[in-house]
């Protein structure tokens, strides 16, 4: 006998999770549709990382107080692993694989790269799609904003002047020299 459990999943006599699909949903990433099975309530960072092998988004806390997972949802920064398949499907989705610039690197990459804005490198991605995703909403920020904006994105090692510092000079360089963010 089958038994089924609060999330739609059963469970056969031994207790052995069953799941059931029904049918394929389509997710744009990085300018990809790929095609996922239909778990609305399955992450966005789990699909990601575990389905589509993109593992630069990173798995921190898991309840939306770390920002390691920030990806970009039709542009704008948002939290892997707070945001279900049912959410983001047919949604543009962008991951740090998915940045690209000129010479291969985006401006806030290439900064980050310069200064050594990092020393373990896990909160990095998520650093850099928030700060893109920021900086292309508000071009000529002061460091406070720049500082309140990466407000939710922890680093536990390297400290965040140089994070600071990178997005500032990202900022400068995509003004004045045009480099894509
Ligand atoms: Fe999503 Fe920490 S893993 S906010």
């Amino acid at each position: 006998m089958v038994r089924r459990r609060r999330d739609g999943a059963a469970a056969g006599p031994a207790g052995a999770t069953v799941t059931r699909v029904h049918g394929v949903t389509s997710l744009r990433v990085n300018g990809t549709v790929h095609e996922v099975p239909t778990l609305p309530d399955r992450t966005l960072l789990r699909i990601l990382r575990s389905e589509l092998g993109l593992t630069g988004t990173k798995y921190g806390c898991g309840e939306g107080e770390c920002g390691a997972c920030t990806v970009l949802v039709r542009g704008a920064a948002a939290l892997a692993c707070r945001l279900t398949l049912g959410e983001v499907a047919g949604a543009e989705i962008t991951t740090i694989e998915g940045l690209r610039g000129a010479s291969g690197l985006t401006a806030v990459q290439r900064a980050f790269a310069e200064i050594g804005a990092y020393q373990c490198g896990y909160c990095t991605p998520g650093m850099v799609l928030r700060a893109t995703a920021f900086l292309r909403e508000r071009p000529e920020p002061t460091r406070a904003e720049i500082a309140g904006a990466l407000n939710g994105n922890l680093c536990r090692c390297c400290g965040y002047g140089r994070i600071l510092d990178a997005v500032e000079r990202a900022a400068v360089r995509a003004r004045e020299n045009g480099e894509p963010l």
